[in-house]
């Protein structure tokens, strides 16, 4: 019997990976560096400083900059996302999100975000179900991203439930590993992209019901 639901953010209760790669672009453009959808996949479930990290080493610039100049190129990436996001509202939920969390508010099941964005309270304001969660993991409480499964621990102990009680939601191969490492049951939100270790995929939550999910 399963007792409690953790959901990854991006890509999983919204698609906001379209405008993280959009302000990464716009700033990797600046800095001579292309990257693609492709190189997107990567950045998935990874921290702001890992992403610009991994972008500066795929444009042979890693050692360019100071700390301090690599916190300003974050920060400038980070205000053009946030323009982006100020669009985002409540249809921009992803198919079938809304309904499944009711469901588990009617199933008294707990649920609770973590997600690497900083951003997560906003998004989840615009999208208007903030009040549906019961909780959310700060990112800036973490010693270590995903793949490690701190975040997941963190979530399932906001919410008492123990990890193997709990159902894990993510979109990318770092957040599976971690739910994985946690000790819970993953569901793997793809639309197409393998996800290795994977308990079950879903396209969508459309395909499920917090009922059916309870007795796993
Ligand atoms: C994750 C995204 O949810 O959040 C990553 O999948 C992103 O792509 C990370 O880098 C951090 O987001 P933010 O909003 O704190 O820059
Ligand atoms: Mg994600």
């Amino acid at each position: 019997m399963k007792k409690g639901f953790v959901f990854d953010l991006d890509g999983v209760i919204t698609d906001t990976a379209k405008y993280h790669f959009i302000a990464w672009q716009a700033l990797a453009e600046e800095l001579g560096i292309t990257i693609d959808l492709a190189f997107n996949e990567q950045l998935k479930g990874i921290s702001r400083m890992e992403s610009l990290e991994r972008i500066l080493a795929f444009g042979h610039q890693a050692e360019k900059f100071t700390e301090q100049e690599k916190q300003a190129l974050a920060e400038k990436k980070n205000t053009h996302y946030v323009e982006l996001l100020q669009s985002l509202t409540p249809n921009d939920l992803l198919p079938g999100v809304k309904a499944f969390l009711d469901q588990a508010k009617a199933l008294n099941i707990p649920c609770a975000i973590a997600s690497a964005s900083k951003n997560a309270p906003f998004i989840l304001e615009k999208l208007g179900v903030k009040e549906d969660f019961q909780a959310i993991v700060d990112p800036n409480t973490l010693s270590k991203g995903k793949p490690d499964p701190e975040i997941f621990i963190k979530a399932c102990q906001l919410i008492q439930v123990q990890p193997s009680d709990a159902i894990g939601f993510e979109d990318a191969q770092a957040g599976i590993q971690g739910i994985k490492a946690a000790g819970m049951y993953a569901i793997g939100v793809s639309v197409g992209e393998p996800l290795d270790g994977a308990d079950q995929i879903i396209h969508s939550f459309t395909e499920i019901t917090a009922k059916e999910l309870q007795q796993r």
